[in-house]
């Protein structure tokens, strides 16, 4: 497996990171072959709505989306790792997923598939995010927009590992067994628990 990890958290060190590290691990353990990307390093535009992609099933904007975009469509494994802002993903996260619109164009105006026959039905996703509020409810809005995402992926097979109350830099390291959890998703997304 090829897995995608994308950092979506302003805060390099922080807990979604060391979370995706964790699972990039995981994957690395079952012989997958993984690829880091942090998307506050790249160049990405806003979606415009220009519709563009309603004819062409592509998008206009040349910036480095042009990057990520092949990443996201061919790997077999994506992992999402976002924290949560003002109650839904941070806006590093939510960009690139605006930016799928012309995967969901594809999709569901030209009928057409966006992911090759090989591998759509072996993909797998993992979202990894991080919260500080004291409830599990956090995560909720956040989880209609990542649905969202992993369907305009193609991708049907997903879990998730969330944490709440988990506010400060590192803060997750303090969480007693959740970076094994983060692992064992990461040895799932590659393959299994065995
Ligand atoms: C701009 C901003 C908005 C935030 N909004 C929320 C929020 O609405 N709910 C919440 O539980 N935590 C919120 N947090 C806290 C983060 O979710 C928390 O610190 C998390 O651990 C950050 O993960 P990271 O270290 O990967 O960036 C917010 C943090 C920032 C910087």
């Amino acid at each position: 497996m090829r897995a995608l990890g994308l950092a979506c958290s302003p805060r390099v060190g922080g807990n979604t990171d060391i979370m995706l590290d964790k699972a990039l691990e995981g994957v690395e353990s079952r012989g997958g072959t993984v690829e880091k990307l942090y998307t506050t390093s790249f160049n990405i535009n806003p979606c415009l709505a220009c519709n563009s992609c309603f004819k062409t099933g592509r998008c206009v904007q040349r910036d480095d989306m042009q990057l990520i975009y092949p990443r996201l469509l061919s790997y077999e494994g994506i992992i999402l790792a976002a924290p949560i802002f003002s109650m839904n993903l941070a806006a590093q996260a939510k960009i690139v997923i605006d930016r799928l619109q012309c995967c969901w164009s594809k999709k569901f105006v030209l009928k057409q598939n966006t992911v090759s026959e090989e591998i759509r039905g072996a993909r797998k996703g993992l979202w990894l995010s991080a919260a500080g509020f004291d409830s599990e409810d956090v995560f909720e809005p956040a989880l209609a927009t990542v649905k969202y995402f992993f369907a305009m992926l193609e991708i049907k097979n997903w879990e998730k590992v969330t944490y709440h109350s988990v506010d400060g830099k590192g803060a997750i390291l303090g969480v007693p067994g959740a970076l094994d959890v983060c692992f064992e998703a990461g040895r799932t997304l590659a393959g299994g628990t065995g």
